[in-house]
């Protein structure tokens, strides 16, 4: 690829060059030609001649510039050639004398100079191309002698008396003159070149009346100009007249000579042919002749005419030549143009070749990229294919890992779940037990030595089932604001009587009087509990336990959050460095310590807890001194999510908060039944374990008629057929569950009323939530307390009766519909609506009613007991009273009428149950509201 590159660059490089070198011109040499005028026939045809010449010269350029017979102005354009650069200068200087110095100057400049017709006066040119003038005014000198016999009398008109030509010409002629005595020159005068000089200087004679027998104009416009003038004065009378140049043509000499205006002329060739000649040999440096010399002839009536067959042909000549000439050039420049086009196609061609060439390079690379890359995709895919399949069997392995250990955690979770059951019925009764005073001294320490244990088995349950929890991640932080110091001296005082026992000076030192701090109590509780009881274990009789809580002024951590450090130090035998490390690990027990010897799980998940509150926990120990626990715990709640924190409002979304930590001390609670006798509430109490179900009806037992069913479904059954007033579950039940017997219960119109208490194991207030999303009342952790128990009931029942003595007297659920739960609620202004429009309809029935409610006329009949402690028909006799207040206080109308508007039969009968429910009489009631 890389030499294709090369390649294709060489190629390009050689034919971008290509054009450039076959196209680019020759040198061309510029020839700047200064003419001192081209107003004339005689400079005109010199320049065409030139063109004509150099056109035979491809390599040469002339560039002429007109100075109109000024000096100045030649002076300034031969500046001018010089400026741009020419590389040959031809001359024809106006005045011979100050055209001189800028002919030098070029000269010396280096350029080569060619000077014709008129001469410099230096030797500094190049060549010089004219006729030789001085011969021409002797040869006219003589022919005015032949003319004139010896004897006349002549008129002389001059050209620029500058001029070279113009004095060599006076020199010549004159010279020749002298040899004839007879012959005088009556008149010189300068005509200066042109036809209006001549006619000045003629008119001029003519006014002084001159006699005069010839006339020598130095060219041959002057001589036919003054020919004019004088044939105009003296049409009859005869004149000779001489000129120069003899040019061919109209206007020329010879045709004048022929005509019989000029008696003769003398060629004065032009030199423009033979100027570009020599500046052609100059330029490319061949030989050449300095002084050129052109011949000159008189031109009279003897060869006039031949000589003008001659030049007619020659001009034929010329013009076939000039006409040949554009032919040529005209074919130049197409071939120029064929040249370029096909240099272009050349190129064209090339570029497409190196292309194409360049393309095929391109694709042949990138096939063998290709293939490259398609191999190495099949390797890749290959090596994938087998991390793949590693990788499944790794997944497999861990996910058998970790099923095993789920299965691991859920047999100990469940074995801990059933530890709790009979942990409560052992709590239950033994706290019974406690409370009685039948018992000795040491019965009563018995009692207590067992209480204290099985709180300790209850503690170490909870633990396995908190740390279940926490690889589940369903271990929450519920934060409230308290005092730490407040809650740290409750747990100083609990541990009191420890230090008491083994004689522990047991210290707890605060600057601050109260410190407030977001934190979750049962969480912090389980991690002082757990710390200070490791450091009641460790330390010997005599030694020394503290809690100190940081300076007053708040600290800051490595996060400059600010924190407050608790420190709780004890003088115990230390922990061995290599273990300090790890013994906040899960399951780690140290062989040697004995600090380490339980389950491994206390310290763990004291870390855990702390790291919930964004805490963290560190120790310091010294083996034989002693072992230091720094727990450090940020303040302010800027670190908690809205989700872990309790606030007021959080609290009121969930009352049961409230119910349980408000409870009063069991010793305080006065005791009463809601009713006694017959009328004794029937509570069923659904739970599969017959223990407990036999514990709770010992508890109640005495205020209560009680029903028992063993599981979920014989619940809803028992329900059905015996209409409790209250129920208490458990949750975990085979069959059907507590949660789906709420659920049924509570989203069945005929039960919805009925108060359900969950109780259970399951002790986290997220599945006490779930227990309320269900619609249960009241949620009760086991293991229970009989008092906690007896209060729950004894006010939901409150709470029941009081919505029915409030429908009772005021027929609407304004105020107590807080304690109605959504269903009843709609239930009950549905039948509220359907009565209100039957009010006179006396055929309404309670099966009628029923049907209009999707109910039985028993279910009917319950329900609207148990919502408002009246029968049926008591209900609608009750709305129709509530109906007739409106119309007593406002319609107008007799008390008759109304009774019979809002369906009563008699208005007699209407008064008695007016009185019953009102306790005043309808017409009383007028002069109260009316
Ligand atoms: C043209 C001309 C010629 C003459 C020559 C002399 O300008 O006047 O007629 O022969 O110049 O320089």
């Amino acid at each position: 690829m890389r030499h294709c590159l090369l390649f294709s660059f060489i190629l390009l490089t050689l034919v971008v060059c290509l054009p450039a070198h076959s196209f680019a011109k020759e040198k061309q040499f510029v020839v700047g030609f200064s003419q001192c005028t081209s107003g004339d026939l005689w400079r005109q045809t010199m320049q065409r001649l030139m063109e004509i010449e150099i056109s035979f010269h491809p390599d040469m350029k002339l560039e002429i510039k007109d100075a109109h017979d000024n000096n100045d102005n030649q002076i300034r354009q031969i500046q001018e050639f010089l400026d741009e650069g020419i590389d040959l200068l031809i001359v024809s200087p106006n005045e011979s004398a100050p055209i001189t110095p800028i002919v030098e100057k070029v000269f010396k400049k280096g350029i080569p100079v060619i000077v014709v017709d008129r001469k410099v006066y230096t030797e500094s040119y190049s060549a010089y191309i004219g006729g030789n003038n001085y011969v021409i005014g002797q040869e006219a000198g003589k022919y005015a002698a032949k003319l004139l016999h010896g004897n006349g009398k002549v008129v002389e008109i001059r050209g620029l008396d500058g001029s070279s030509p113009s004095i060599e010409r006076n020199k010549g002629f004159k010279d020749v003159l002298a040899n004839y005595p007879d012959i005088r020159v009556v008149a010189s005068e300068s005509g200066e070149w042109n036809w209006d000089g001549a006619r000045r200087v003629m008119e001029d004679i003519e006014k002084q009346q001159l006699d005069f027998d010839l006339v020598f104009g130095f060219n041959d416009v002057m001589a036919m100009e003054a020919h004019k003038v004088v044939t105009a004065h003296h049409p009859n009378a005869h004149y000779y007249f001489l000129g120069i140049d003899g040019l061919p043509g109209e206007n020329g000499g010879i045709k004048a000579v022929m005509d019989g205006k000029l008696d003769a002329t003398f060629l004065y060739s032009t030199g423009g042919e033979q100027a570009i000649q020599v500046a052609s040999k100059i330029l490319h440096h061949e030989p050449f002749q300095r002084e050129n010399i052109l011949e000159t002839m008189v031109i009279d009536s003897t060869n006039a005419t031949v000589l003008k067959l001659q030049t007619d042909q020659m001009e034929l000549l010329q013009r076939k030549i000039e006409a040949q000439k554009s032919i040529l050039d005209l074919q130049l420049s197409k071939i120029q143009t064929q040249k370029l086009v096909l240099s272009f196609t050349v190129i064209l061609l090339v570029l497409i070749v190196v292309l194409a060439f360049v393309i095929y390079g391109a694709l042949q690379t990138k096939k063998n990229a290709n293939l490259k890359l398609e191999k190495k995709n099949v390797e890749i895919e290959r090596q994938n294919e087998a991390i793949r399949k590693q990788r499944d069997q790794l997944v497999e392995i861990s996910n058998q890992l970790e099923e095993a250990t789920q299965a691991k955690l859920r047999f100990f979770t469940n074995i801990s779940h059933e530890f709790r059951t009979p942990l409560t019925l052992i709590t239950g009764p033994l706290e019974n037990l406690m409370q009685s005073k039948s018992f000795s001294p040491e019965q009563q320490r018995q009692f207590k030595l067992m209480h204290r244990n099985t709180l300790r088995l209850l503690r170490l349950v909870n633990q396995l089932m908190d740390f279940r929890k926490l690889g589940n991640q369903k271990m929450n932080l519920l934060a409230s604001e308290q005092d730490l110091v407040g809650f740290l001296n409750d747990v100083h005082e609990s541990f009191t009587n420890n230090a008491e026992k083994k004689n522990i000076t047991f210290t707890f030192h605060h600057e601050p009087a109260s410190l407030p701090l977001w934190f979750d109590q049962d969480k912090l509780d389980k991690v002082f509990f757990n710390l200070l009881s490791n450091a009641f274990k460790f330390t010997p009789d005599g030694g020394q336990i503290s809690i100190s809580v940081s300076q007053p002024k708040p600290i800051k951590d490595e996060a400059f959050r600010e924190v407050v450090e608790v420190e709780i130090k004890d003088s115990g035998e230390g922990i061995d460095p290599k273990y300090a490390g790890r013994i906040f690990d899960r399951f780690f027990q140290s062989e040697k310590s004995h600090h380490f010897k339980g389950t491994g799980l206390g310290l763990s998940l004291s870390k855990e807890f702390i790291e919930l509150h964004r805490g963290s926990i560190r120790l310091e120990s010294l083996p034989k001194l002693g072992t230091s626990f720094f727990i450090t715990l940020p303040l302010g709640y800027a670190h908690l999510q809205d989700s872990e924190r309790i606030t007021d409002e959080t609290v009121l979304e969930h009352p049961l908060q409230d119910e349980i930590t408000d409870e009063p001390a069991p010793d305080t609670i006065a005791e009463k039944a809601v009713m006694s006798g017959d009328n004794r509430p029937l509570i069923l109490i659904v739970e599969d374990v017959a223990d407990v179900r036999e514990y709770i009806r010992t508890c109640l037992g005495s205020q209560y008629e009680i029903l028992e069913a063993e599981d979920g479904e014989a619940g809803i059954r028992m329900v059905d057929e015996n209409e409790p007033d209250l129920i208490i579950s458990d949750v975990m039940m085979p069959k059907m569950d507590g949660l789906e017997l709420t659920h049924r219960l509570k989203s069945d119109v005929k039960t919805c009323h009925l108060p359900i208490i969950l109780l259970t194991a399951k002790a986290s207030l997220e599945q006490k939530l779930e227990g309320l999303e269900e619609g249960a009342d009241s949620y009760i952790p086991k293991p229970f307390n009989k008092q906690h128990l007896l209060i729950r009931v004894r006010k939901l029942l409150e709470q029941r009766s009081k919505v029915r003595e409030h429908y009772k007297h005021h027929l609407s659920f304004k105020d107590e519909g807080e304690n109605l739960n959504r269903l009843d609620k709609k239930f009950l202004s549905k039948l509220t609506g359907i009565v209100a429009e039957n009010l006179t309809n006396e055929q309404l029935s309670v099966e009628e009613l029923g049907d209009k409610m999707g109910l039985s006329r028993v279910h009917l009949y319950r329900k609207v007991k148990k919502l408002t402690d009246l029968s049926v028909s008591e209900f609608v006799t009750s709305i129709k009273l509530k109906k007739s207040l409106d119309l007593l206080a406002n319609s107008g109308k007799s008390i008759a009428e109304i009774a019979y508007e809002v369906g009563f039969t008699s208005p007699s009968y209407f008064t008695k149950c007016f009185k019953d429910q009102f306790e005043m009489s309808p017409s009383e009631y007028i002069q109260k509201n009316g």
